[in-house]
């Protein structure tokens, strides 16, 4: 029984993640700015899109590209100033949307005047701000934890004679979060954000903020293999996802509650029994802990069945779910599946129960793009350069048109373009009604006009070594059939239950739209098709 048949617009909408570096150039100096994005409203708002989330625009020396803030209450050179902003969140508010902000606060750069004064001295009235510790008895770090970016996550300092811990880059200290002026003056940087009138925040690494008091040694992985990060070589049971983090987690939570209708969403890669504790006991703490199962799932039907079965299961009550096919750390979804799944892929993100995120040029299919070695710019990447990975090729610039530069920049760009771009890119895509961008758009205002896509029931039907089928129904109401072919074969979906009989609502082959379909439905490879079954 479906209990809240008036969603909030975190529950009903479509989330679109830019990178703001990458996504419109106002000023030709190569680089993603503010004025950029207000520029491409019209184009997001064409979409059907509703919630904007925008990776960090702080100020940041940018060694991880603006994860490393060093103020978090203003706006970076690079992208603009605070007028830019607000002119920003007034024009996506005008247009019916919604903004959200990254929020990083579990490191900032070292050269935040925080951490300045940290590491100024050790009786400094910041000191506690960050996480120092002394060398192990023999000497080294003091503990065995490391850096997701490579190496120990301890660095030496040796003005003060300790060491700092930092979970990402040497030059992202983490700030400690036991420190109860830590948090005051973090949620108060929320509030700030939040008078403006921003509508929500991604959290970054929520399952970090907190680390085991007694600073444990983290064990060893058994199950890690020459190619992983050299970060799985521990379990990160002791500097990750500590019971106490969820309090700081519900802290957050009611700072948002003091606002209206605004959404926290956590970043946290971790397995779902897990994942599902961060919605706190009550619907208290993230209202949308990240759903990432997509972005690894083998593409499989048995094996995606899988997934949203158990993500599905292991909901809490009044728990909204959601799904994520792509981010700024992940390869794309048409590098993953390849480009004749990249419909299939839509399909299946935008047909599935809870709010999608959409990733900036998955729209159109942009694909990971292979970047030189002397052009890597991502610490990852250069840090492990054996490992390729870096996650420049998932940041190129968005593929506008065929003019210069993709209609980027007029200028060369800080990542290099996909050499695709004349071909694929907005324009082309947008007058071509069999494009992914316009199927992108039919099922974004599909399921956005139909509850029982967003909100209602979701039932599967079959699962076998080629297709995945599924109900998304209110009952009483309206019912859809989702049959998506994930091989390359032919595929016969044979039902003998009159109540999948129905007319096809929208194909990846557009002309099998307005189809009558009952018994048997054949499928081209690589062919999706959402029914709309009669009652
Ligand atoms: C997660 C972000 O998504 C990633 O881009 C960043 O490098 C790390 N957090 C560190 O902030």
């Amino acid at each position: 029984m479906l209990k809240n048949i008036n969603p909030l617009w975190w529950q009903n909408g479509i989330i679109y993640q830019i990178y703001p570096r990458s996504y419109q150039d106002s000023n030709n100096d190569g680089l993603g700015d503010l004025q950029g994005i207000i520029s491409r409203l019209e184009y997001l708002h064409w979409l059907g899109i509703n919630a904007i989330w925008l990776s960090p625009i702080y100020p940041s020396p940018m060694k991880d590209f603006g994860y490393d803030i060093s103020n978090y209450t203003d706006i970076d050179p690079v992208f603009g100033t605070m007028a830019n902003f607000d002119l920003l969140l007034s024009a996506v508010h005008r247009m019916g949307m919604k903004l959200i902000l990254d929020f990083v606060p579990n490191h900032t750069s070292d050269q935040h005047p925080w951490f300045l004064e940290s590491r100024s001295s050790r009786d400094n009235p910041k000191r506690d701000w960050y996480i120092w510790n002394d060398p192990a008895p023999g000497g080294g770090p003091p503990n065995n934890w490391l850096s997701v970016f490579g190496g120990s996550g301890w660095e030496w300092d040796e003005h003060t004679g300790q060491y700092y811990y930092h979970g990402f880059l040497k030059e992202q200290p983490d700030l400690n979060w036991r420190n109860p002026e830590v948090q005051e003056t973090m949620f108060n940087i929320l509030r700030f954000w939040l008078d403006k009138g921003v509508d929500g925040f991604r959290v970054d690494v929520m399952w970090h903020m907190i680390k085991d008091a007694q600073f444990r040694d983290n064990p060893i992985n058994p199950g890690y293999r020459a190619e992983m990060p050299t970060y799985d070589q521990l379990l990160p049971v002791y500097s990750t996802d500590q019971p106490e983090v969820l309090d700081i987690v519900f802290k957050m939570r009611r700072v948002l509650d003091e606002y209206p209708e605004r959404v926290m969403i956590g970043e946290i890669y971790l397995p779902i029994q897990r994942l599902m504790i961060y919605y706190g006991d009550k619907n208290n703490g993230a209202h949308l802990p990240f759903n990432f199962l997509l972005l690894s799932v083998p593409w499989e039907p048995v094996k995606i069945a899988a997934a949203i079965a158990e993500y599905e299961g292991a909901l809490p009550p009044g728990g909204w779910p959601n799904w994520v096919m792509g981010n700024h750390d992940r390869p794309r979804i048409s590098t993953r599946v390849g480009s004749g799944q990249a419909k299939v892929a839509a399909m299946l993100l935008l047909t599935l129960r809870g709010i999608p995120t959409l990733y900036y040029g998955d729209e159109i299919g942009m694909r990971d793009v292979p970047i030189p070695f002397d052009e890597v710019q991502d610490p990852q990447g250069l840090n492990m350069p054996d490992k390729n990975l870096s996650r420049d090729p998932c940041r190129t610039p968005m593929q506008w048109n065929a003019e210069m530069n993709a209609g980027f920049s007029e200028s060369k760009p800080w990542l290099r373009i996909d050499k695709n771009y004349t071909l694929n890119n907005v324009d082309r895509q947008k007058a071509d009604h069999y494009s992914l961008l316009n199927l992108y758009r039919k099922l974004i205002r599909l399921r956005t006009g139909e509850p029982a896509l967003n909100i209602g029931r979701y039932i599967q039907v079959c699962a076998d070594d080629q297709a995945i089928s599924y109900i998304r129904e209110i009952e009483g109401s309206s019912r859809f059939l989702v049959v998506l072919n994930l091989s390359h074969r032919p595929y016969y979906f044979k039902t003998t239950q009159k109540t999948l009989s129905g007319r096809i609502e929208i194909s990846t082959l557009p002309e099998m739209e307005g189809m009558i379909t009952q018994g048997t439905i054949e499928l081209d490879g690589d062919q999706g098709v959402v029914i709309r079954l009669d009652q």
